[in-house]
């Protein structure tokens, strides 16, 4: 809805008006048309124009101004300026309410509409202007003493022009100026009334579009606005959420870590093994360019691959020589026991392929199922480098632990037949980029 204009003319001192008012000679005294030739010298007009010149300077000075309008407040403010030069007391514009089919209140807002021409704008006169759509005038209103005047005559005007505004056939407003004096509005003053109310018509369409065309921008704006506080919101939750996820990672990596610890206890020459498993095949996956969550489950899997050897016989798992065949097949169980045990942890399903194939062989000699190649399970073939790494710089009861250059002599040699080549090299890289890997004393 356009917001509402009661524009009482002001004195001749306007702040602001100057700068398109001093083109246009003064026409207060305007009054029944006047003979040409007498009309010039009366008005202070420059001398040598006649009433038509004069006539076309104020025109040209009223659409300069309206024109130019970038608010409502201005164009009220440069209506009244434009209408003392016909000595009119007040003008007043109503702006159409295209939804409400209705007159809105009086410019330039709501608030500042006073009752008298809250009165005015709803009158039955009012409504019988824009119903007919043209040039409405009464030079006496006390004279006139009809009940559908009293609204005007409320306000203290005597005489009164109603103009409706139009663009393209469509109401735009009701114009209406009003003196506190009787006269006779001439045919002259009708023109240009008119003239004024078509350009009052385009300004106050104009500034409705540039006053829309502000508060879409400013709702765009406050969209944008919640839309950035939005996704700020959405960014804390989210790093909320990975950080009680990551929490809740670590604690089962701790978890694991500590199962992995208690079931290495079982075999008493393996201390610290799987955390150096996990620790060499972590590394290798970072080599291989893997993501956090592929290395997580990289690592659990690496704590767990012998996880299955808490189902193999003391005897077996301990015996401090060399195993017979019997005992051996037992022993090579292991793979499928862990697995087995960790079928229905869903947080581990990713883990399993580490468990049961750590012990095939790129070349298919392994077990349990005589894998070869891209069918092991990658993460498998990175635990198996890992694995028999740090079981060959590891010290037995029955053998020294290998120095760290003959164990990657050894495992570079196996690379092709035990191991995956590319992991081979991922594994050597990591060698010499991380001196840690190798133990300490090995
Ligand atoms: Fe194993």
């Amino acid at each position: 809805m356009n917001p509402p204009v009661f524009a009482p003319a002001r004195g001749p001192h306007l702040p602001g008006s100057q700068h398109w008012r001093h083109t246009a000679p003064k026409a207060a005294t305007l009054g029944p048309d006047p003979a040409p030739a007498a009309a010039d010298g009366g008005r202070g007009a420059p001398p040598g124009l006649d009433l038509p010149c004069q006539d076309l300077l104020l025109v040209r000075d009223w659409v300069l101004a309206l024109t130019t309008c970038r608010s409502l407040g201005e164009l009220v403010e440069r209506l009244e300026q434009s209408v003392e030069h016909l000595g009119a007391r007040a003008a007043v514009v109503f702006p159409w309410d295209q939804a409400a089919a209705a007159l809105s209140p009086a410019l330039p807002t709501a608030s500042t509409e006073a009752w008298p021409l809250a009165a005015l704008r709803t009158s039955a006169l009012s409504a019988s202007i824009m119903a007919r759509g043209h040039f409405w005038a009464a030079s006496d209103l006390d004279a006139a003493a009809r009940s559908d005047h009293a609204e005007a005559r409320a306000l203290g005007w005597r005489a009164l022009a109603g103009i409706p505004l139009s663009l393209r056939d469509e109401p735009v407003g009701l114009l209406y100026v009003a003196w506190d004096t009787p006269r006779r509005i001439t045919t002259r003053e009708r023109t240009l009334l008119e003239l004024l109310a078509q350009h009052v018509a385009v300004s106050v369409a104009n500034a409705s579009v540039l006053a829309e065309s502000r508060a879409r921008a400013e709702a765009l704006e406050r969209a944008d606005q919640q839309m950035v506080a939005y996704a700020r919101d959405l960014r804390r939750v989210y790093e909320r959420e990975r950080a009680r996820r990551a929490e809740v990672q670590q604690a089962y990596v701790t978890t694991v870590r500590v199962l992995a610890a208690a079931i290495e206890t079982r075999d008493a020459y393996t201390g610290g093994h799987v955390e150096r498993v996990a620790e060499y095949s972590v590394a290798i996956g970072r080599a291989l360019g893997w993501d956090e969550d592929q290395l997580m489950t990289l690592e659990l899997g690496a704590l767990l691959h012998d996880v299955g050897k808490i189902g193999i016989d003391d005897g077996v798992l301990r015996k401090p020589a060399k195993l017979e065949p019997a005992e051996w097949e037992h022993m090579k169980r292991h793979p499928e026991l862990g697995a087995h045990m960790l079928r229905d942890v869903p947080f581990l399903q990713g883990s399993v392929g580490c468990v049961l194939y750590h012990h095939e062989r790129y070349d298919g000699r392994g077990y349990p199922y005589q894998l070869a190649g891209d069918d092991i399970p990658l993460e498998a073939r990175i635990v198996a480098v890992a694995d028999t790494y740090d079981a060959m710089t590891s010290d037995r009861p029955y053998r020294a632990g290998l120095p760290a250059s003959v164990a990657l002599d050894e495992i570079t040699r196996c690379a092709g037949s035990q191991f995956d080549p590319l992991i081979v090299r991922a594994f050597l890289r990591v060698v010499e980029s991380r001196p840690i890997v190798a133990r300490p004393g090995a």
